[in-house]
C-alpha cells in the first residue's frame, strides 16, 4: 500500500476537503492510504501527489476519489425512531395541515429530501413508511428525492438492488419479501410500487449554484459527522433555508444540534426525537 507523506496529507485533505466538504484531521492518514490505493494502482500513480494533480484535471478521476473517501455506512430502518415518528406522527401531522388549506379534490403535497442518501436504504425505508400509511400519488402529490455527493452511491441507489447481505441489516425475511423481487441467489431488487415513489441525484450539500426546492421533511442523518463545526453550521443553514416553517428535520441518533444551531427546536415523540425550525430564529 502507498504512504502518504505529510506534505502530501496535508495537500490532499485540503483538495478533499475543497471538493466534497469532508474533514480529514491529521491521523486519519490510514484512511487516505487504505481507500485511495487501489485507484493510485488503477490509474498508474507511484505517489499521492502524483494522483492528487491527475484529479486537479480529471473531472472523472475526482468523481472516483470523492467515491472513495465518502463514507457510505447505511441500512434500512436505520435506527428505527426516526421512522416510527415519520409514520406515527409528522406524516399524519403534515397531512392534516396540508389538506386543511387545499380545495377539495386537490392532491395533498408531501415534499421529502434524504441529505447524504448514501445507496438509497433511508429512502427506500420512507417508501415503506409512506406505503404502510396508503400514501401513493393517487391522493398525494408526493416529492421525495435523495442526494448524495458520491456518484457510485447514487448510481446503486437508483438501481435499487442490494445483497443478502445488505438486506438482512435491518429487514426480517417477511420484510424482504414484501418489499423485494429476488433476482437471482444474491440480488434482491425494490418493489415497483416502491422505487418509483423515490427519485436520486448527485448532489453536494455546499453547492451554492443548484437549488433543489422546499420540503416539508427532511432527513439528515449522520452527514455532518464528517465535517468541521464550521461546515456543520454551514450546512444547518442551508437545511433552515429550505425547509418549510412548519417542517420537520431527522438528524443521527448520535448527533445534537446544540453547538451548531439554534434554528431548530427538540420536540419528542415517545422514544424519538425530532427538529422543527424556531420561530424566534429567522435567517
Ligand atoms: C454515513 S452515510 C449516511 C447515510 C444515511 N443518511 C444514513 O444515515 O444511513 C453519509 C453520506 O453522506 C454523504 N456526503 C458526504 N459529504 C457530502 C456532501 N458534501 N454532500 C452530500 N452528501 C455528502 C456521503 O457520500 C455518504 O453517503
Amino acid at each position: 500500500m502507498a504512504k502518504i507523506t505529510p506534505i502530501e496529507f496535508k495537500v490532499f485533505s485540503k483538495y478533499i476537503f475543497d471538493v466534497c466538504g469532508i474533514t480529514l484531521k491529521e491521523g486519519k492518514e490510514y484512511l487516505i492510504e487504505t481507500r485511495l490505493s487501489p485507484l493510485l494502482e488503477k490509474h498508474g500513480c507511484v505517489s499521492f501527489s502524483e494522483i492528487y494533480y491527475k484529479a486537479r484535471r480529471d473531472k472523472d478521476l475526482e468523481k472516483e476519489i470523492i467515491d472513495a473517501i465518502s463514507t457510505n455506512e447505511t441500512f434500512f430502518f436505520r435506527d428505527v425512531t426516526p421512522f416510527e415518528v415519520l409514520q406515527h406522527k409528522i406524516l399524519p401531522d403534515l397531512i392534516d395541515k396540508r389538506g386543511r388549506s387545499l380545495r377539495p379534490g386537490a392532491r395533498i403535497p408531501i415534499r421529502i429530501l434524504s441529505l447524504g442518501c448514501s445507496t438509497g436504504q433511508e429512502v427506500y425505508t420512507i417508501t415503506f413508511v409512506l406505503r404502510a400509511l396508503g400514501l401513493g400519488t393517487d391522493m398525494y402529490d408526493i416529492r421525495l428525492i435523495g442526494v448524495d455527493v458520491s456518484n457510485a452511491a447514487i448510481a446503486k441507489a437508483s438501481y435499487g438492488v442490494y445483497s443478502e447481505f445488505e438486506l438482512s441489516r435491518g429487514l426480517s425475511p417477511a420484510q424482504i419479501s414484501q418489499y423485494f423481487l429476488k433476482l437471482d441467489e444474491n440480488r434482491w431488487k425494490v418493489k415497483d410500487e416502491y422505487r418509483w415513489l423515490a427519485t436520486f441525484e448527485t448532489h453536494n450539500i455546499f453547492d451554492t449554484s443548484k437549488d433543489l426546492g422546499r420540503f416539508d421533511i427532511i432527513f439528515c442523518r449522520n452527514v455532518g459527522i464528517y465535517f468541521s463545526p464550521i461546515d456543520r453550521i454551514k450546512m444547518y443553514e442551508k437545511i433552515a433555508a429550505m425547509l418549510e416553517p412548519d417542517g420537520y428535520l431527522l438528524i443521527g441518533a448520535t448527533e445534537s444540534l446544540t453547538y451548531d444551531t439554534d434554528r431548530f427546536v427538540p420536540k419528542k415523540y415517545l422514544r424519538a426525537v425530532f427538529y422543527q425550525p424556531n420561530p424566534a430564529v429567522t435567517g
